[in-house]
């Protein structure tokens, strides 16, 4: 029988004009792909959390790009630019926080403009029609290319986190950061996957994470999928559970990591970070490059969605669990202070601090 892990998250469809996904929404009970092909459902995609994830957000964002300005009629390249700048916001106007959502449209409209610099330019404009094929080709090929390298850079954060994990060992992780955020392996569960290909016995605890439940929708549904000892646990016995020494090693995702090591990911990470650091447990922030963001100083500079209170007072209940009228406070994300964090891994290795140093030196290598 295929297993969740044997769908791809994000997919293009050329020939249909489409993105197809997993509806995330309506998982575990029911895995259905479907087919996104305008702008407003590409951006509700995003928005209703149907594909999440900072990567999958990035990789929905660039296929939405190209399949947004496949058919251009566009008659010189600056009227082609500002469609694309247009298409570009609105798609980046979905979710706010993730950064790899702006990272992977801004990677997309660089290499457009580098692209015709360097090659379509010096031939002027009597007729931009080929040039504008040009252009949707090279989109196309572009976005293809954020996919590919999404698979190549989880797998090198699996094979880093791998050296930090032990036989026997318990692992704790908080919302979904797995196979679902990304298109294969996950960054915070990549290192998961490859210990148990490895053979080693670990025990892997998922908070459930409130309100929109993606460690116990998500995270256990792939794990436990893929054979892994998995645990779920309500996100208020994370402390107890560490107080009792079953977990050795934390892993979590991020949406965005600030310049100086503080990192935003789902709402109660932080919280989960300040109680390992109570009990001596190693906290791993895990990064693709393409969630740091480098003009983000700290983590008070990043923009933390707020989302609906019906997802905290009757989203799962059967009834409104919440009195009428009640304020409610639900932000999708909080920030990790970066002194709580023992190391983040990147595709390039684990980060230490100073992280500001750090994340200096590995982007000034980078370039
Ligand atoms: O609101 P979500 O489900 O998009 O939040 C996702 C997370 O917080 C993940 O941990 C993060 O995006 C990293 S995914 C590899």
């Amino acid at each position: 029988m295929k297993s969740i892990l044997d769908y791809e998250t994000v997919a293009l469809n050329d020939k249909e004009d489409a993105i197809e996904i997993i509806d995330q929404t309506l998982l575990p009970g029911r895995t259905e792909i479907i087919s996104l092909h305008t702008g407003k459902e590409i951006w509700d995609a995003i928005y209703l959390l149907q594909v999440r994830g900072a990567p999958a957000i990035g990789v929905t964002a660039g296929f939405g790009l190209y399949l947004l300005m496949k058919h251009s009629t566009a008659a010189s390249y600056d009227e082609f630019m500002k469609e694309l700048k247009e298409k570009s916001d609105y798609l980046n106007s979905s979710r706010p926080t993730a950064v790899n959502l702006s990272w992977a449209l801004n990677r997309m409209e660089s290499h457009i403009k580098k692209y015709y610099d360097e090659n379509l330019k010096k031939d002027g404009e009597s007729s931009f029609d080929a040039a504008r094929d040009a252009l949707i080709k090279e989109l196309r090929e572009e976005s293809e290319r954020i996919k590919a390298e999404d698979i190549d850079v989880c797998r090198k954060i699996g094979e880093y986190g791998l050296e930090l994990i032990k036989d026997g060992d318990g692992i704790l992780t908080h919302c979904n950061a797995g196979q679902l955020a990304t298109c294969k392996y996950g960054t915070a569960t990549s290192p998961m996957y490859l210990a148990h290909e490895k053979g080693y016995k670990i025990k892997v605890y998922c908070d459930e994470t409130r309100p929109l439940l993606q460690g116990a929708r998500l995270t256990a549904y792939e794990l436990h999928s893929a054979g892994i000892d998995t645990t779920l646990l309500c996100d208020n016995m994370s402390g107890s559970l560490m107080k009792s020494g079953a977990i050795n090693a934390i892993f979590v995702g991020c949406d965005r990591v600030a310049a100086n090591g503080d990192a935003a990911n789902k709402i109660g990470t932080s919280v989960v970070a300040t109680v390992a650091k109570r009990y001596n447990i190693p906290f791993y922030v895990c990064a693709p490059t393409s969630t740091i963001d480098i003009r983000t100083a700290t983590g008070s500079d990043i923009n933390i969605e707020q989302r609906k209170p019906e997802e905290v007072t009757e989203m799962w209940y059967k009834e409104r669990m919440a009195p009428e009228g009640v304020k409610v406070y639900n932000p999708a994300f909080d920030v990790t202070d970066n002194d709580l964090i023992t190391g983040i891994v990147t595709e390039y290795g684990v980060l230490r601090a100073p992280f500001d140093v750090a994340i200096k030196e590995l982007f000034e290598k980078k370039k």
